[in-house]
């Protein structure tokens, strides 16, 4: 176990100065300070450039190809920490003390354990329902499992919402801007400091059960989809071990628990993409963590979000042999269709997850020769690929290139592959929110209305 871990770190160690010296030569970044609201942005449609909010939790820097949790690269947190340590850290904004690590863990095992849901959820049709689906319904289910959570009494007072809806003013006034805002965020700072918006000790248990419950409900539910039953959690083994463990019933060897463990450290937080934003959103309304995190699960189940990795994989597949991947290659950009598992509207360097995953997938095929040929499919698509795109489009493998195949060495089913995202995220999704409510303001931009104003009303006989 030291020996692969020891190894593993080397070669962390060495894509982190690889990527240090590939981008050198950009700019360092232009971080602005603290802002002073209200900021002026440039926004496109889908809030492209939009600034939403303030955050110490993470940095993507696309042209550096860095990705920083709470200040720490993600290179140093792949090769040192766990995935334990790192949802800690983007949580409570530190990495946990070994006291607080072992309490951290015990609530994780003890949260992992779900009688009640999943006696619930095996009373729906999870055998016919996509694992999104059942991952969605699990997670409303959790719900219930800290029934406290949902008394009246522990709901959040409406008179703690420090933010109005903006429809209160008409739709062309234009925003008051940093008086406005700066007000709002005074009567909470001096009036509410003692009564949080969220009762921060129940929310913290709820991120914790919801992080350890995420991972228990895609293990049921891959259980489930191969006719059976769910499996409890081991308290011998790790966070990912478990979760590897509760998917396919096998014991992970120690590089499967590793590759495993970086992989949810690579996924757990990536700015402000859209099941985050969501989860956000619904939080910044005052609703329960556990419904903000059902958006983001809901969020992260369509195609343009979750779901590229298993896209790589069927590629794959369908490219079949090394011979046939330049042609493959050439048909499909002459076509103008784009090649999965590269580019990144952020990254115009190498994706850093993809970066650490590439190397991880190469020592695992050494422990699984029966995929050696898919790999070597693969190897030969990411240099015909990034030979017609890299240097010149600034186009090259991201997180998912590398994270469908690594999960497939894994034994992991294609259909659990964005499940998987969602047990490593639910991290950044919680840890985010829990952020945002201190300084609480309900999400609400604005459409351009460019339909009519003068229409003459028919009725339903004339229409
Ligand atoms: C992720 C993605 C949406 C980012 O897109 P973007 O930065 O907005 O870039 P655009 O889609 O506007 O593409 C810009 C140019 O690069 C090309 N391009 C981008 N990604 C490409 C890809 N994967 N394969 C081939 N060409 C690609 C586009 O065709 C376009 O070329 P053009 O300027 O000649 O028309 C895009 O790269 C993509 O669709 N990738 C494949 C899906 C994927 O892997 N998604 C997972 C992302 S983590």
């Amino acid at each position: 176990m030291k020996d692969v871990l020891k190894k593993i770190q080397e070669i962390i160690n060495n894509v982190a100065k690889e990527a240090y010296q590939d981008t050198k030569e950009e700019p360092p970044p232009q971080f602005g300070g603290t802002p002073k609201w209200p900021i002026n942005c440039t926004v496109g449609p889908g809030l492209e450039g939009a600034i939403a909010c303030e955050s110490k939790i993470g940095y993507v820097n696309g042209a550096k190809g860095w990705l920083v949790y709470r200040g720490y690269n993600i290179f140093d947190l792949c090769a040192n920490s766990t995935f334990e340590e790192v949802s800690y850290l983007l949580l409570h904004g530190d990495l946990p003390k070994q006291t607080e690590l072992d309490q951290y863990k015990k609530k994780l095992f003890e949260y992992s354990h779900l009688n009640k849901t999943l006696r619930q959820l095996m009373g729906f049709p999870v055998e016919e329902m996509s694992a999104m689906g059942a991952l969605r319904l699990g997670a409303d289910l959790l719900r219930q499992e800290l029934t406290s959570y949902d008394r009246v009494d522990d709901l959040p007072k409406t008179i703690d919402a420090i933010s109005s809806d903006e429809d209160s003013f008409a739709m062309e006034t234009p925003p008051k801007g940093a008086k406005h805002a700066t007000f709002e965020f005074k009567i909470h700072k001096s009036k509410q400091r003692r009564k949080r918006v969220f009762a921060r000790e129940t929310a913290l248990e709820s991120c914790y059960h919801l992080i350890a419950g995420v991972s228990t409900i895609i293990g049921a539910v891959s259980r489930i989809h191969h006719s059976s039953m769910p499996l409890e959690p081991r308290s011998d083994l790790s966070f990912a071990g478990n979760l590897l463990y509760m998917i396919t019933g096998k014991e992970p060897s120690p590089v499967e628990e590793k590759i495993m463990d970086i992989s949810l450290i690579l996924h757990a937080d990536h700015g402000m993409n859209a099941s985050t934003f969501s989860t956000m959103v619904v939080a910044s309304t005052l609703a329960d963590i556990y419904f903000a995190v059902g958006s983001g699960i809901a969020a992260l189940s369509g195609a343009l979000h979750g779901g590229a990795n298993e896209a790589v994989i069927n590629s794959l597949k369908e490219i079949g042999s090394v011979e046939n991947v330049k042609p493959w290659v050439e048909k499909r950009l002459s076509k103008k269709k784009k090649i999965s598992g590269f580019g990144h509207r952020v990254y115009k360097a190498y994706d850093p997850r993809a970066r650490v995953l590439g190397p991880l997938a190469d020592l695992l095929v050494k422990e699984k020769p029966e995929f050696t040929h898919l790999y070597q499919v693969a190897q030969e698509l990411e240099k015909t690929a990034m030979a017609a795109m890299g240097k010149e489009k600034k186009i090259f493998p991201n997180v998912d290139f590398y994270s469908g195949i690594i999960y497939t060495f894994l034994g992991i089913d294609d259909e659990l592959f964005t499940p998987l995202f969602a047990a490593s995220r639910v991290a950044g999704w919680t840890s985010r929110v829990f952020e945002y409510v201190e300084n609480n303001r309900i999400f609400r931009p604005r459409a351009v209305y460019i339909g009519d104003f003068d229409q003459k009303y028919k009725s339903i006989e004339k229409r």
